[in-house]
């Protein structure tokens, strides 16, 4: 059974400024997922337009670079079983004002654009996304002995 999935987190400047950062990484901690990685930074546009590339042509684009670079992020990679799908679903979906109540954008968030943190869609987007904000040095391959209490049995 594979539980190394990883995945990529970074909880927005809104979420920061909202005193989130326990509150979002406590969910994921809870949940069973592993740390692997995390860190604080500021995006720069550079990073903004690689990152965001799929949206550059939009019309939100703009505010969501002024955003994004506004203030630091804090990125964070988890690891675990199906961690980008379990991920995706403690976060909720894009637009807060469709999440469910117990997701994090549907307990803290109602806009699509100040939506406290983002989350990899695929596991191939996880991929790129973790080498885009950590070099390999800043990710640590160790033992969670809660593994054997936490999956267990599963196929
Ligand atoms: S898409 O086109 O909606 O499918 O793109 P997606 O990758 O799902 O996420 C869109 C990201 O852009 C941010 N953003 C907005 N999305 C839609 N509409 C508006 N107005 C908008 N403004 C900003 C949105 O928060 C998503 O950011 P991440 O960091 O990926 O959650």
């Amino acid at each position: 059974m594979g539980t190394n999935e990883r995945t990529l987190i970074l909880i927005k400047p809104d979420g920061i400024q909202r005193g989130l950062v326990g509150e979002t990484i406590a969910r994921l901690e809870k949940k069973g997922l592993k740390i692997v990685g995390m860190k604080m930074l500021h995006v720069d546009k550079a990073l903004a337009k690689d990152h965001y590339s799929h949206l550059v042509s939009k019309p939100f684009y703009p505010d969501l670079e002024k955003f994004i670079t506004s203030y630091p992020v804090v990125a964070t990679v988890v690891e675990g079983k199906e961690a980008v799908e379990v991920v995706r679903l403690i976060v909720g979906p894009t637009n807060a004002t469709k999440a469910e109540g117990g997701t994090i954008r549907g307990d803290f968030s109602n806009s699509t654009s100040r939506n406290i943190i983002h989350a990899s869609d695929s596991k191939e987007t996880a991929e790129k996304e973790i080498k885009r904000f950590f070099k390999s040095s800043e990710l640590f391959d160790y033992k969670l002995v809660l593994n054997e209490f936490l999956y267990a049995g599963d196929e």
